[in-house]
């Protein structure tokens, strides 16, 4: 990333950074203040990685440009899903499950 660049910078090139600095505010925090996951969320694997590194709820934006608004309730979906297969009945229970994995 091109920290001295003009303007900002959205999308993709921040999911990796912003998950680990999401982890280590986590293990900082260690649930004394919820964290919101964002930074280049598009799909339900990526919302679930933000809140396996600790995020309680996620934001996204610039996906929504490509996306559509429908992509939330996709995202949605896929994160139940997800969190079915690993034998979780709700987010919470998943928050922060891998934030020790991040350095
Ligand atoms: C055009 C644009 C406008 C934004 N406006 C706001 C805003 O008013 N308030 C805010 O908290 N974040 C704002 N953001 C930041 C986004 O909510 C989000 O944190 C950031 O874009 C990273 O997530 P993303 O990769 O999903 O876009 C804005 C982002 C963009 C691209």
């Amino acid at each position: 990333m091109d920290s001295t660049q003009t303007g900002g910078l959205s999308g993709a090139p921040l999911f990796e950074n912003s998950t680990r600095v999401l982890a280590l505010l986590a293990q900082q925090l260690d649930g004394r203040v919820p964290l919101v996951g964002v930074g280049g969320i598009s799909s339900a694997a990526q919302a679930y990685s933000k809140i396996k590194a600790g995020a309680s709820a996620v934001q996204l934006y610039t996906a929504m440009v490509y996306g559509g608004i429908g992509l939330a309730a996709e995202i949605a979906r896929g994160l139940d899903h997800l969190l079915a297969l690993d034998g979780f009945n709700n987010v919470a229970q998943a928050v922060g499950i891998e934030k020790d994995l991040y350095q």
